[in-house]
C-alpha cells in the first residue's frame, strides 16, 4: 500500500523548473536534459580503490547501489564494495546520500576527484542520479560483456535535476504481434535509462489475447492464436499462424525488472471493443453466443465486443482479480475505444438493459459498462482507471484519466471537467508512422513523425490557464504493431523517437533545445550500440516535402532537420558531392524529374544517406 501511495505521489506532483545553461549539457551529453548542470574542472575515475557507502539503512537505496555495483563489475571486471550506514568513510567513494524534503523523482549529483554524492529523498530519485552518472561514463557502461582498457572516468560537475511531468510513458502493442518477453524486458531498461516511468503493456487485442489467466484457460488456448495474418481489409493472407502469450510467471518476472527500474507497468485490459479474441475463446461474452467466431487474421475495428450482461462482467472481474495479484500498479488501462454498437443495437437483451437503465443511447450503455468496471477496479482493487479518450463520451467517472490519442481537444474536455489527463496526440506521439519517405520505408501507417516533430511537442499549449495545468500528468508514446511484426522493427520504430520524447516529457519548455539535443545524441547513439538496439538514422536525411496530389510542374521543398547543415542536391541522376548545387530555395520539378539530395556538414562531410526521388 506504501508503494501506490507514492505512486499517487509520483503521479500528481507537479515539479519546478531551475537554471540550466546550454553549453555545458552539450559537454556532458545526458538525456533527458537535466535541469542545472554546472561544469567543474576534473574527473572522478572509477577504480578498485571506490567503494560505494550508502548512508541510511534504507534497502531500496542499498538495491539501487548495488545495481550499479554489478553494472560495473559486468563491464570493468572491478568489484565495487556496497558500505552501509552512516559513519564509514574511504579515500575514493559514491556516497548514495538520503535528504528529506526533495521530491519523489528529484537527485543531485556533486561529482569531485574523489567523491561522489547522490541525493534524494526517495530511490525513484536515487536510481534517476545513477542513470546520470551512466550516462557521464563512457558508452561501454552499458555493454553486454567486459571492454579492456577502457578509463571508467566521470567529469566533474553538479546536477540538480527532476522532472517536469510526473507521467513519462511508452506503450507497446503486443496484440497484433506478440514481443517475446526477454524484449519486452529490454524495452523497459531502454524507458528506464531515459528516465521514463510507465510501461503501458497493451495485452489484449481483438487479433490476439496475450496474458495467461488460470480461470479461463482458452483465453490462451483459444485467444492467444490467430491463423494467419490478413492485414486490412482485402489483403491476401500470409498463410502463417501468429501467436504467443505471456505465463503469470513471465509477469511477475517482468514486473519486478520494472519495479527495479521505477517503471510502473500499467496493464491494458481492451473493453468493451477490441476483445474479439477473447469472444472467439468464449462466445458467451458476447451478444449472440450461438455464432462462430474466430481469431480475426485481419486489422481495423470489430463489431463483436462484449455483451454488457452478467456472465461478461463475472469474466472480466475474474481476469482483473488475477491481475490485482500480478501488477501492483495503482493505475489500471480498461481501453473503452473504437466500439462499434452494431451489435448492441441488434440484440433485444441490450435493448431490454437499456430500458431497465433509463436510457436512451448505447453509447450511454458503453457508460455504464466503463462505470461498472471503474466502481469494480476502485473497490476491489484500490486501482484507478486509465481509458482512451472515447470514455469522455458521455457522463464520465471525475476519477478516470483520459488518455487523449485523438488530438488534444479531449485533454481540453477533460481539463474542463478538472479531470487528469495524459498526452498522446497520435499526430506527435504514435511512433508507428513514417519517419522516411514512405516510397523506401517498410509498409507504416499512414501519417509521416519525424524525430524533430516528436521533439517539438509540448503537452501544455502556451494558452492554457495556469490553474489547469497540474492537470496534465504527461505524455506518452504508442507503438501500435500492425505493421510491426519483430522486436527489431519495433527498435527501429522507437528509437530514437523514444528518446526525444523522454526529453520532452522530463524538460520544462524552457531547457528544451533542437540543436543541443542532436548533439548530445552522437553520444546517446553510441550509449544505444552499447545497447544493440537498432535504431533508425533518418533523421540525418533530407526530407522531400511535396504535395502528391499538385498537378505537375509541382513545387519541392527541400528540408533538413539537422541543424548548422546544408542540403546539396543533382538533377542529373549523380550522387551529390561536396561541390554539388547548395538548395537555397523551393524547387520546381516535372514529371520525370529525378533529384538527389544530401546533408553536408559546414565542414563539407556528407550526413545521412543519399535521398533520391524521380517524380512520376
Ligand atoms: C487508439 O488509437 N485506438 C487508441
Amino acid at each position: 500500500m506504501m508503494k501506490n501511495i507514492q505512486m499517487l505521489g509520483v503521479w500528481v506532483t507537479a515539479t519546478l523548473m531551475m537554471h540550466y545553461t546550454v553549453a555545458n549539457a552539450q559537454k556532458y551529453g545526458i538525456i533527458p536534459q537535466p535541469q542545472s548542470v554546472v561544469e567543474r574542472e576534473g574527473e572522478f575515475r572509477i577504480d578498485r580503490k571506490t567503494v560505494f557507502l550508502v548512508s541510511v539503512d534504507d534497502s531500496s537505496f542499498v538495491e539501487v547501489a548495488e545495481n550499479l555495483a554489478t553494472r560495473i563489475k559486468a563491464v570493468s571486471g572491478m568489484k565495487i564494495y556496497v558500505k552501509k550506514g552512516e559513519g564509514q568513510s574511504a579515500s575514493k567513494a559514491v556516497v548514495f546520500e538520503k535528504k528529506e524534503g526533495m521530491q519523489i523523482e528529484e537527485y543531485a549529483l556533486n561529482i569531485s576527484p574523489r567523491k561522489i554524492i547522490i541525493t534524494a529523498s526517495h530511490p525513484n530519485g536515487l536510481f534517476y542520479g545513477v542513470q546520470t552518472i551512466c550516462q557521464l561514463l563512457p558508452p561501454e557502461i552499458y555493454g553486454k560483456r567486459q571492454t579492456k582498457g577502457i578509463r571508467w572516468s566521470i567529469p566533474c560537475c553538479e546536477i540538480k535535476d527532476a522532472p517536469k511531468f510526473s507521467y513519462r510513458g511508452m506503450m507497446l502493442d503486443v496484440g497484433r504481434y506478440f514481443m517475446p518477453k526477454n524484449f519486452v524486458m529490454k524495452f523497459i531498461d531502454l524507458l528506464a535509462m531515459h528516465k521514463q516511468n510507465a510501461f503501458h503493456w497493451h495485452l489484449t487485442e481483438d487479433q490476439g489475447w496475450r496474458i495467461e489467466i488460470k480461470k479461463y484457460p482458452k483465453l490462451t488456448e483459444v485467444g492467444a492464436c490467430r491463423k494467419e495474418t490478413t492485414g486490412y481489409e482485402g489483403a491476401v493472407g500470409d498463410g502463417k499462424p501468429h501467436g504467443g502469450f505471456y505465463t503469470q510467471e513471465d509477469i511477475r518476472e517482468v514486473v519486478e525488472y520494472a519495479r527495479q527500474r521505477y517503471v510502473t507497468i500499467i496493464p491494458e485490459i481492451e473493453l468493451p471493443g477490441h476483445s474479439s479474441a477473447a469472444i472467439a475463446a468464449y462466445p458467451e461474452l458476447s451478444c449472440f453466443p450461438e455464432r462462430n467466431y474466430e481469431v480475426p487474421t485481419g486489422w481495423g475495428v470489430k463489431k463483436d465486443v462484449l455483451c454488457p450482461n452478467a456472465k461478461t462482467f463475472m469474466f472480466l472481474e475474474d481476469v482483473f482479480t488475477e491481475l490485482f495479484d500480478l501488477f501492483p500498479s495503482p493505475y489500471y488501462h480498461i481501453g473503452g475505444d473504437e466500439c462499434p454498437k452494431d451489435r448492441w443495437k441488434e440484440s433485444v437483451y441490450c435493448q431490454d438493459l437499456k430500458k431497465v437503465l433509463g436510457i436512451q443511447t448505447e453509447d450511454e450503455l458503453q457508460i455504464f459498462f466503463v462505470h461498472r468496471m471503474d466502481k469494480f477496479l476502485r473497490e476491489k482493487g484500490g486501482k484507478k482507471i486509465i481509458g482512451w479518450d472515447e470514455i469522455l463520451d458521455g457522463d464520465a467517472v471525475p476519477s478516470t484519466i483520459v488518455m487523449s490519442y485523438r488530438g488534444h481537444a479531449p485533454a481540453m474536455k477533460a481539463l474542463s471537467r478538472n479531470m487528469y489527463t495524459i498526452l498522446t496526440p497520435n499526430r506527435w506521439c504514435y511512433l508507428d508512422y513514417y519517419q522516411e519517405d514512405p516510397e523506401k520505408e517498410q509498409k507504416s501507417q499512414g501519417l509521416f513523425l519525424p524525430l524533430k516533430k516528436v521533439y517539438n511537442y509540448y503537452p501544455i499549449s502556451d494558452t492554457l490557464s495556469v490553474d489547469k495545468h497540474k492537470f496534465i500528468l504527461g505524455m506518452q508514446g504508442c507503438i501500435w504493431t500492425e505493421f510491426i511484426q519483430t522486436p527489431d522493427r519495433v527498435e527501429y520504430m522507437a528509437f530514437p523517437r523514444t528518446v526525444a520524447m523522454s526529453e520532452v516529457a522530463w524538460c520544462d519548455k524552457s531547457n528544451k533545445n533542437w540543436e543541443s539535443f542532436c548533439e548530445r545524441m552522437v553520444k546517446e547513439f553510441k550509449r544505444l550500440d552499447q545497447k544493440e538496439v537498432g535504431y533508425s538514422k533518418a533523421f540525418y536525411n533530407v526530407i522531400f516535402n511535396f504535395d502528391r496530389d499538385e498537378k505537375y510542374p509541382k513545387t519541392l521543398v527541400l528540408t533538413l532537420d539537422m541543424p548548422k547543415c546544408i542540403i546539396r542536391y543533382t538533377t542529373d541522376g549523380s550522387t551529390p558531392t561536396s561541390q554539388s548545387s547548395v538548395y537555397r530555395e523551393p524547387l520546381t520539378v516535372r514529371e520525370g524529374d529525378c533529384i538527389q539530395a544530401q546533408g553536408f556538414t559546414a565542414q563539407g562531410k556528407p550526413i545521412g544517406v543519399e535521398v533520391s526521388k524521380i517524380f512520376k
